[in-house]
């Protein structure tokens, strides 16, 4: 049961085909995120959804009634985008009724509860210059819930705040969209908080859908070079340079291998753990290690390659640049791509 659905959607600007092709369909109250590196398509094709670019060809129908010729202000879309584009003029308060007000709906009691449930509460008489980005953003939030919309969709909201705020205005975002049910598109060009957020994930590139997928699918089976490349900082060997660096025959006809950092498993070189069946073996040397917190990543130059090695940091008894060592791969850990 789909509750919206976009169709073979075209968009060209001038001779460049900006959205080819796109087609796909989400039930009502998922999340759903397009991913994707800048100047991918993905702003193009929420303003398409709402109404404020036209598109070339296609159709877009939400709750089975084709909205595609219907100006925007008859979609019952909400958008937030990255720039908290709150008018300057008027209070919180003011800004988040200003939808009902232009509708001419009166309703204190929603604008009040928008606001608690937005954790704005004290600020209703603030002007946005006297807010933090943080919070202008959750005003923006309120003033696009409070008309409970069809769908609510949102380009890049947090793209401008700091880690923190960010982190916890994700948390945020993901428990109103639950509560409220709101079928929701996220526009993100951080896998991180593309994976935290979403049911599925749409990883975009070049004016295409690559891959979409529950977060859990997209990171653990990229299906090509391109996803792969994007999520999880994946290692990937072609088929020489499997031959080149691993001990063992690589038997798969594949073009490509995709290996996760943490799916590798690294040694001392001679810790005397010998190859076992059903893995990959190969040696070389730490050339670099970093910590991250609860992460120590090393990258390890092989033969003919460096690869990314990560592993929990439990204490102290770890690697150095300069040493030698094995590092073992399990087989199913080796993803074959398309
Ligand atoms: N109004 C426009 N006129 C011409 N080209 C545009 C216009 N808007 C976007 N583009 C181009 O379309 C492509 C996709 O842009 P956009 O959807 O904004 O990407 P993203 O949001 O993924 O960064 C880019 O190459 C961009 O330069
Ligand atoms: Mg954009």
């Amino acid at each position: 049961m789909s509750y919206v659905n976009v169709s073979s959607v075209r968009k060209k600007y001038g001779d460049k085909t900006v959205l080819n092709d796109i087609s796909f369909s989400i039930k009502q109250g998922e999340f759903i995120t397009l991913l994707g590196q800048s100047g991918c398509g993905k702003s193009t094709l929420l303003r398409a959804i709402a109404g404020i670019v036209d598109i070339s060809d296609g159709a877009i129908i939400v709750n089975d009634k084709d909205i595609t010729a219907l100006p925007s202000r008859k979609r019952e879309i909400g958008m937030v985008f990255q720039s908290y584009a709150l008018f300057p003029n008027m209070t919180v308060s003011q800004n988040i009724s200003y939808g009902l007000k232009m509708k001419k709906i009166k309703n204190t009691d929603e604008v009040q509860k928008m606001i608690g449930s937005m954790g704005l509460e004290g600020l209703e008489n603030n002007y946005p210059h006297e807010l933090s980005g943080g919070q202008q953003q959750r005003v923006a939030l309120a003033r696009a819930l409070i008309l409970r919309p069809k769908i609510l969709l949102l380009d890049e909201p947090l793209s401008a705040l700091d880690a923190k705020i960010r982190k916890s205005l994700q948390i945020e975002i993901k428990r109103i969209q639950k509560e409220m049910n709101i079928t929701t598109i996220f526009v993100t060009h951080d896998q991180k908080e593309a994976m935290i957020l979403s049911d599925r994930i749409y990883v975009m590139n070049n004016g295409i859908i690559e891959q979409s997928g529950t977060p859990e699918t997209i990171y653990t089976r990229p299906k090509n070079k391109f996803v792969a490349g994007f999520i999880g900082s994946y290692n990937i060997f072609d088929n020489l340079e499997m031959e080149q660096n691993m001990k063992e025959h690589f038997e798969a006809e594949a073009s490509h291998v995709a290996i996760r950092p943490e799916s590798i498993q690294i040694f001392e070189k001679n810790a005397g753990r010998g190859p076992s069946d059903g893995t990959y073996t190969a040696e070389g040397e730490v050339s670099l290690k970093t910590i991250s917190g609860s992460v120590i990543s090393y990258q390890i130059q092989l033969n003919t390659k460096t690869v990314q090695v990560d592993q929990l940091y439990q204490g102290e008894d770890n690697l150095h640049e300069g040493d030698e060592v094995k590092l073992v791969i399990p087989r199913q850990a080796c993803i074959v791509l398309e």
